[in-house]
């Protein structure tokens, strides 16, 4: 897939004030009493221009405030930005990635051709560098995209490149800055891949096109490799839960399986882990239909399952020494004669048999034939992502991801991992209560549960497809999408997981090292 914006991002080993660039990122926090080393020195060169704009109270250093100060003769750079990063006891690592992307996604507004960044200047010793370095990259790619791959009457347009550079006159920093950046650039590619494929229609992606979409993947790498099941394929082996959602459309469902086999040895201890994405192309509700308005954000659905593609690609690209098995149940979820409706009973691929009782709870229908094929593959650890149910979003609001389980450690590590990437994750209750509301007077289950706690009940319901193993589920609906564009980020898919995945994989990978 073409990149909609082309970063090219690196290390450089330079003065900061007499660095030649378009645009200078610096941060400032707002609870500072006076300004810092480099920001002391380039107000100097400005001839006080920045305590001029924070005296005035232009700029307080407030997160989510920039201010641009123009360069002259003195300063290499043409223009300043200052980057607010609020107040200093607060700041962690996010504070720095999303400092980046305001960075890159202003230089991007302003058709800035190279952006330098010593943002990490400000946080001093607090953080590793390595890791302010691949939040810099991550954060660069995350400011920099929009999604315009369908506009072609581009008035004022965009450049399609920027070169981005973070910048640090000790020689040691910045070798530890770009071993943290490699990283960052992998993941923000990544996560920029997984929004676009997000992004893009129903009429653009549909099951066929999304597995093709993976094929290119494994295409291009030595260490996946990807198999796709059509429909036939799928009957055959009794997938009756995606067969089920898939039969209203004209498009036909897939089951997508991205496998990554590290070329490093792996200790055998080392769990082998599953990541079950649900891809939902569109979902209308099928005849349970939904109300029109903003029926068409459901073309969003598919998210957990372009985070999954999108995760291998980076645990591929970063070899990772873990085995991972990515799989994507794909559907439409249609309206029309051959759909699937309320009151059916569908066989599923574990042999337990469920009643519809509401076609657009669909995309556990899909999910449990993903973890239960988990199961036969004997992943040790299985980890489903989707955007499951509006309740989510009614609990949690739009800023983090429902988490349940039936693993105490597998919730901490991505708890752990959710604080690195800053994608956040709030722990929910999936247990026994939850899971009796599921079953059916006549079949093993039912495919809703009462009025309440709708994100509990569908998480207890997937809980009973994944036997013995250790599970964790992401409810993602209330995060999928920046509703409006913000200071770092442009509207439409978020990407989110693919930090959060990657971060929980490459912890994995590392445990027991160093
Ligand atoms: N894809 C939706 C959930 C959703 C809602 C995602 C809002 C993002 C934003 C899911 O398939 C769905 O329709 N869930 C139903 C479940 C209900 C019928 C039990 C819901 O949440 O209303
Ligand atoms: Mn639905
Ligand atoms: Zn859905």
């Amino acid at each position: 897939m073409k990149e909609i914006i082309n970063v090219e991002l690196k290390t450089r080993n330079v003065d900061v004030g007499a660095r030649k660039t378009d645009m200078l990122a610096v941060g400032l926090f707002s609870d500072a009493k006076k300004l810092d080393t480099l920001n002391k020195e380039l107000d100097g060169k400005l001839k006080g221009a920045i305590n001029r704009l924070m005296k005035l109270g232009d700029f307080t250093g407030k997160d989510g405030t920039s201010a641009v100060v123009y360069g002259n003769d003195r300063i290499g750079a043409k223009r300043v930005l200052l980057v607010g990063l609020g107040e200093k006891k607060k700041a962690t690592l996010d504070t720095l990635r999303k400092a980046a992307a305001c960075a890159a996604k202003k230089s991007v507004e302003s058709k800035a051709k190279i952006l330098s960044l010593a943002l990490h200047k400000a946080f001093g010793t607090d953080f590793d560098v390595s890791a302010m370095g691949q939040a810099c990259g991550e954060g660069t790619y995350l400011g920099s995209y929009r999604y315009d791959e369908f506009v072609a009457d581009n008035e004022d347009g965009r450049l399609d490149s920027l070169k981005i550079e973070l910048i640090d006159p000790d020689s040691a920093t910045t070798r530890k800055l770009r071993k943290g950046l490699s990283a960052g650039v992998v993941v923000g590619r990544a996560q920029n891949y997984a929004r676009t494929l997000a992004n893009r229609p129903a009429n653009v992606v549909n099951p066929a096109q999304l597995a093709a979409e993976a094929k290119e993947l494994a295409r291009g790498s030595k260490t996946l490799s990807c198999t796709v099941f059509d429909e036939k394929q799928m009957a055959a082996k009794g997938m009756g839960g995606v067969l089920a959602v898939g039969s209203g459309s004209q498009s036909k469902p897939r089951f997508i399986i991205l496998k990554y086999s590290p070329a490093a040895r792996v200790p055998r201890a080392r769990p082998k882990v599953a990541l079950v994405g649900k891809a939902i192309t569109f979902d209308s509700g099928g005849i349970s239909i939904k109300p029109s308005a903003n029926m068409d954000e459901m073309k969003l659905d598919k998210s957990g399952g372009t985070t999954v593609l999108a995760t291998m690609k980076a645990v591929a690209e970063l070899a990772l020494p873990v085995h991972v098995l990515g799989i994507v149940p794909a559907a439409e979820n249609m309206p029309s004669g051959t759909s699937y409706r309320p009151g059916d009973i569908i066989k599923t691929f574990s042999g337990k048999s469920v009643e519809v009782q509401n076609t657009d709870a669909e995309g556990r229908m899909i999910l449990c034939d993903g973890l239960s094929y988990a199961v036969k593959q004997n992943c040790d650890v299985i980890i489903d992502i989707a955007t499951l149910t509006g309740a989510c979003v009614v609990a949690l609001g739009t800023y983090m991801a429902g988490l349940m389980g039936n693993d105490d450690k597998l919730i901490e590590q991505l708890q752990k991992a959710a604080e690195s990437s800053g994608e956040k994750v709030w722990p929910m209750p999936s247990g026994d209560e939850y899971a009796k509301e599921m079953k059916s007077k006549i079949a093993d289950l039912k495919n809703i549960g009462s009025r309440w706690g709708g994100a509990c009940t569908a998480a207890a319901f997937l809980g009973q497809f994944v036997s013995d193993k250790k599970w964790a589920h992401l409810d993602m609906a209330g995060v999928w999408s920046f509703e409006k564009a913000t200071e770092f980020a442009a509207e439409g898919a978020s990407g989110f997981g693919v930090r959060l995945l990657t971060a929980f994989l490459a912890n994995l990978a590392n445990a027991g090292k160093k």
